[in-house]
């Protein structure tokens, strides 16, 4: 008789021992760079969330990569890069991307795929277009305020709003395992597409392209010939990595605030972008995933639209702009800047329930000669120090700040936390303080090796995961 003991449920010591890397601001807060740097000390790295929309830049040796759907371990020799079920793939992107890295010399075989992964097709980038178009286009009401306006949501039109959206609709969802089934996919997408044109024609009377359901199958089936030897069931994968003690780093997409639980709603993605989308994006259950490292910007900044109580519009925008190069790696668009919030950066903090910070960008901050922290919002409703994620509410918050002196020297060579300007780290330590948690990197420039570790400090304080 066959012996299925090995098969059992994996012992409880492994419990905790995986790590992840998640945003806690409005997304770019330089994750790509921290997974980048911690991949080599993992035997794999898995995205779980987002798609397309996603845009990690690294910069390795000089070269910079800018990742949208590969995990950014995949720069890590012999580190397996896992795209999970939670992730919405559109297959043209990821051969693109896949044979730019192979262009560049990367070795991209370490890659693997969810069968389980939803699909994004053209159809659901022509809807995204062409919801946020008569959003934009809707008539807002100025005299009934912020509270009661709705605006188009700013999405990247990568399509994955709809994509989710099907996943969800179940029986007109496409996933990466049906891309190996040709004459499944064919069928499914001659049903599929005679809805979706419906659907885009009752949007856009005027809409001159419906979508060829043949046309879109020979070309899916086409890439997933080319895709075939990396389909797995990664859950099963991920789970025979843990039986086998090997440790696993999660790589969050998009950010705490966009979450679509939990961030400011409706100006939010469409998946669970806190570290509270790991299990159902890629089959592993929470409880595994011992070491939280929350990536905060030492400012904020914000892609499309929704409310950022802290923005900047004045020439200290322009100038964090200018100096922190902000601007969409996916989109190219300039982001919205303003002042850190602590108040927001406290509720992600414990939403995606954070062991330690990860910094970025102090450098940026270099120059001015006095900062500002967000400590509490004032509210129709009086003052408070709590987040308010209902996106309305927020258009309606004022921020109270507490403002420190700047520090002048810039910083970008610096590589150790005692030879930071004093007012640098009192920056950092007020951050710390009010968050409630340990900052345990701090970057001062975008390449791998600008970056100051603080494990010596958070010790001798008794922080620390
Ligand atoms: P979507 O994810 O394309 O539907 O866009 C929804 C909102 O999330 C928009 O405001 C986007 O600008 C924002 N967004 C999505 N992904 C990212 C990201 O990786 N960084 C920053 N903003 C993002």
């Amino acid at each position: 008789m066959t012996d299925f003991s090995d098969h059992a449920y994996p012992p409880a010591s492994h419990v905790g021992k995986h790590s992840a890397v998640v945003g806690l601001q409005w997304g770019d807060e330089g994750k790509g760079k921290l997974v980048d740097r911690l991949a080599g000390g993992f035997d794999a790295v898995v995205r779980y969330n987002g798609g397309a929309n996603a845009g990690h830049s690294v910069v390795v040796g000089g070269v910079r990569y800018a990742l949208h759907l590969v995990p950014s371990g995949i720069l890590a020799p012999g580190v397996l890069a896992v795209v999970g079920n939670g992730v919405v793939v559109d297959p043209e992107r990821l051969m693109e991307e896949l044979d730019g890295l192979g262009a560049r010399g990367v070795d991209v075989s370490s890659l693997v795929l969810s069968d389980r992964a939803h699909v994004v097709l053209p159809y659901h980038k022509a809807e995204d277009a062409l919801r946020e178009e008569l959003l934009t286009a809707a008539p807002v009401d100025s005299a009934s305020g912020p509270k009661n306006a709705v605006s188009a949501i700013g999405t990247t039109r990568r399509g994955i709003g709809p994509a989710y959206a099907d996943k969800v609709q179940r029986a007109t969802a496409i996933r990466v395992g049906d891309l190996l089934r040709p004459e499944l996919l064919r069928s499914k997408l001659e049903l599929i597409c005679s809805m979706k044109n419906a659907i885009i024609r009752g949007l856009h009377p005027a809409e001159p392209t419906p979508f060829d359901a043949g046309e879109i199958a020979e070309r899916m089936i086409r890439i997933g010939e080319r895709l075939r030897p990396l389909v797995k069931d990664t859950t099963y994968l991920l789970h025979d990595l843990d039986r086998a003690g090997k440790s696993i780093l999660f790589e969050g997409a998009n950010a705490t605030m966009l979450d679509v639980d939990h961030g400011t709603f409706p100006y939010v993605t469409s998946s669970n972008a806190s570290s509270l989308g790991i299990g159902p994006g890629s089959g592993l259950p929470a409880q595994k995933v011992g070491q939280i490292i929350g990536v905060v910007k030492a400012y904020s900044t914000r892609v499309g639209g929704g409310p950022m109580p802290t923005e900047l519009t004045d020439e200290t925008a322009h100038r964090i702009r200018e100096r922190g190069r902000e601007y969409g790696t996916t989109t190219g668009r300039p982001r919205r800047v303003g002042w850190i919030d602590l108040v927001a950066l406290r509720y992600a903090a414990m939403v995606s329930g954070v062991t330690e910070i990860g910094l970025t960008l102090l450098d940026v901050l270099a120059g001015f000669d006095e900062l500002r922290l967000c400590v509490a919002y004032d509210t129709p409703d009086g003052r408070t120090d709590r987040f308010l994620p209902d996106g309305f509410a927020l258009a309606e918050a004022v921020p109270v700040y507490q403002t420190v002196p700047g520090f002048g020297d810039e910083i970008s060579d610096v590589r150790s936390f005692d030879e930071l300007p004093e007012a640098a780290r009192r920056y950092v330590e007020l951050i710390e303080a009010f968050v409630g948690v340990p900052i345990r990197t701090i970057g001062v420039g975008p390449d791998r090796v600008q970056t100051i570790e603080r494990d010596a400090v958070l010790a001798a304080g008794g922080g620390g995961a």
